[in-house]
């Protein structure tokens, strides 16, 4: 039945014939022309096929295009000292991957070898990719089928401001107590966390200010290491470079991936201090053949120079604002909405059901395909979420108009 057709992902509920994309749009097999709101989930930050990273391929496919991965090409090296100049100092150390899967499980690996300890700290219902491992982390429950997965997780509540009456300060003082009971038996080897709000699971659950610097403190305090998975985050999504620098805190591991090279071609990196790396090398023994091809490097490294060149963050952050202040304006007191949440252009809108007791999943699916009609691409959260995530270069123009379909979608929808 499924011969010469692939197979597709079943979270998403919909899906259409895409044939091409430029800036912030898509369009259709059909000739349908779409605003996208989605940048694919937070990969084409700098717009779809992005022309300076594509005339940046085509160069490095005239010089080559594979080199061996026991081996280190001038494009490579170029693209390593820009990476680890754009981060704060000390993470300096890349392993090279494919995606963002194998760069957090790559971070997993690490944690465990260099402090020789096999608990690891994660935060439920959240994402970090689709191995043993990085299901582990964050979703098992919903895939015991295939069950079991890496031992020794502790998944503790994100502390989201969302759903609770209490103020940020209390959530942070119960967070940092909660926290530091596991961690003070000093057995944990990392704690693995998007920067202050969840993207990849789609709930665009946010953590109050200073929560960063909690888990920086705490972690380093105990010899534990924290990861900060940055695949959604990264590349001026959260209205900075990356979100680490949303609290100026510096993690033992950040991985990165999607906005990488805009999705020009598959990259990962895991990057970690010299220190650290020294003495894990031989036991995590890193290796991807495809991972950091020439043509992926030369991609990233124009993807990279533009978001500096451009400070691409800076207008992330000012749309972002414009973005959520205009909806919460428009839509604070609708009857089905729960909550107008997000940082930088990383934003969801959360809808409930008639009683307002539950999210409404399928209220949600219903204004994603009355705004695909009238022109709007966007994509389903987690629950009652829609995750709005558009191209950060938008023109302020396309983002009204989207932002209008947006609004008039959600309020005819019953
Ligand atoms: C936060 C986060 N981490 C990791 C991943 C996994 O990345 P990849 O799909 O490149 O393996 C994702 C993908 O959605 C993500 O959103």
């Amino acid at each position: 039945m499924l011969k010469n057709h692939i197979v597709f992902d079943p979270f998403s509920d919909w899906r259409f014939n895409f044939k091409k994309a430029s800036g912030a749009y898509l369009w259709t097999v059909e000739g349908k022309k779409l605003i996208d709101f989605t940048s694919g989930w937070n990969v084409t930050n700098l717009g779809w096929n992005h022309p300076e990273i594509t005339e940046a391929i085509i160069k490095q496919l005239e010089k080559t295009t594979y080199a061996p991965a026991w081996t280190i090409c001038e494009i490579q090296e170029e693209y390593a000292r820009a990476l680890t100049d754009s981060l704060p100092p000390g993470l300096t150390a890349i392993e090279r991957a494919t995606g963002g899967t194998e760069a957090n499980e790559e971070a997993l690996k690490t944690a465990r070898a260099y402090t020789g300890r096999n608990k690891i700290i994660s935060f439920k219902d959240t994402y970090h990719g689709q191995s043993f491992a990085t299901i582990a982390v964050g979703f098992p429950e919903y895939m015991e089928s295939i069950a079991p997965f890496m031992e020794g997780i502790i998944r503790m509540e994100f502390p989201t401001t969302s759903g609770t009456n209490l103020d940020p300060e209390t959530i942070l003082r119960n967070f940092a107590i909660t926290l530091e009971k596991i961690l003070e038996k000093e057995d944990v080897a990392a704690l693995i966390t998007e920067p202050r709000i969840i993207t990849g699971w789609g709930s665009t659950y946010t953590a109050p200010e200073g929560y960063l610097r909690v888990v920086r403190k705490l972690t380093k305090k105990y010899g534990t290491l924290l990861i900060l998975d940055e695949v959604g985050t990264g590349f001026s999504r959260c209205g900075k470079l990356y979100g680490m620098e949303l609290e100026n805190i510096t993690p033992d591991i950040v991985t990165l991936a999607k906005g990488m090279s805009n999705g020009a071609a598959p990259i990962g990196a895991m990057i970690t201090t010299e220190e650290i790396a020294k003495k894990t090398l031989d036991k995590t023994n890193p290796f991807s053949t495809f991972g950091w091809t020439p043509v992926a490097c030369a991609a990233a490294l124009k993807t990279l120079q533009i978001h500096q060149r451009d400070k691409v963050w800076i207008k992330a952050e000012k749309d972002g604002e414009y973005l959520i202040n205009t909806l919460k304006k428009e839509l604070g007191s609708h009857p089905r909405i729960r909550e107008i949440r997000g940082i930088g252009m990383e934003i969801g809108i959360e809808f409930l059901n008639e009683g307002r007791t539950n999210p409404d999943r399928e209220y949600a699916r219903k204004v994603v395909d009355t705004a695909y009609k009238k022109g709007l691409h966007l994509t389903l959260g987690d629950g009652g979420n829609i995750q709005i995530m558009p191209p950060l270069t938008i023109e302020r123009e396309v983002l009204d108009k989207g932002i209008d379909i947006l609004i008039d979608s959600i309020k005819h929808v019953n």
